[in-house]
């Protein structure tokens, strides 16, 4: 980041973000932009700061919480009393999509898969999955193959709504990492939350004095980076967003950041 004097050109004629989408209110916002002068020394001289998305709430936080203030809008909306999701079996999204789930009186089903070889103990988010009681369906994962898209779990996914329904249960599904617009998500709320955390982001830089150069996050469905680089292209041009992907290959994890960011800005107009 540098230092600058210029200030945010805000684009009124986009959709307004605090009104058009509702939330719920689970998430706790602003984050923090905090200086990390320790680490922009070892670095060179960097000027580096972190956004710390680490502490919006919802069972230790994560990005995941921004994203479910408004889809949890949208299952009150559809008067689910379920909602039904996938993951690894570590899988932040899981866990928080438990807690939200939990804290809103509903109750989470988590589809968890399970690679080979990895370790089969029940601890970290898969643990805090079963503390939050949540139901569990851990279904074993074939080499190679993706878990990240509905097509992938339409089978488990039918039998599950259909139990949920005789049950007398209305079930939402809401899209691995809440990303894509699949289930009974029809809009790319995962996206458009991030959107808006950029507009909070750069409101807290221009009160710092800097400017922001490059954004640098951890991809894993697409849709945080997806509304990262649309935030940017409207509030705040000049920022490169740079993802590490923590999971799919660079042409995969490409792709579903293109679908998601192109119907990001079909949506906001
Ligand atoms: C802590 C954290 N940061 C970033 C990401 C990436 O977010 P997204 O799934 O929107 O790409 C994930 C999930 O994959 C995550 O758990």
């Amino acid at each position: 980041m540098r230092s600058v004097n210029s200030s945010v050109m805000w684009k009124e004629s986009l959709k307004d973000i605090t009104t058009e989408y509702p939330r719920s209110g689970l998430c706790h916002l602003p984050t923090p932009l905090e200086r990390m002068p320790n680490l922009s020394r070892k670095l060179g001289g960097v000027n580096l700061f972190i956004k710390r998305d680490d502490q919006t709430g919802l069972a230790f936080g994560g990005n995941k919480s921004r994203k479910l203030d408004f889809i949890m809008a949208d299952v009150l909306d559809q008067k689910a009393d379920s909602v039904i999701t996938w993951g690894g079996t570590q899988s932040n999204w899981c866990r928080q999509t438990a807690a939200a789930a939990r804290k809103l009186g509903l109750k989470p089903i988590l589809i968890l898969f399970k690679r080979a070889g990895l370790p089969t103990e029940c601890d970290g988010n898969l643990l805090l999955d079963s503390i939050l009681g949540a139901e569990i369906r851990t279904i074993e994962l074939e080499q190679g193959k993706s878990f990240m898209e509905i097509r992938a779990v339409e089978e488990i996914l039918k039998t599950v709504v259909e139990e949920e329904r005789r049950a007398g249960n209305n079930p939402y599904i809401a899209p691995i990492g809440g990303s894509f617009q699949e289930g009974s998500m029809k809009k790319p709320l995962g996206a458009i939350c991030y959107v808006d955390a950029i507009r909070e982001m750069v409101k807290q830089a221009e009160a710092e004095d800097v400017r922001i150069d490059y954004l640098v996050q951890a991809t894993g469905s697409g849709s945080t980076q997806a509304g990262l680089i649309v935030g940017a292209k409207l509030f705040c041009p000049q920022v490169r967003i740079v993802g590490i992907s923590a999971c799919e290959d660079l042409k995969t994890i490409s792709r579903f950041v293109d679908t998601i960011t192109r119907r990001t800005f079909e949506e906001l107009d």
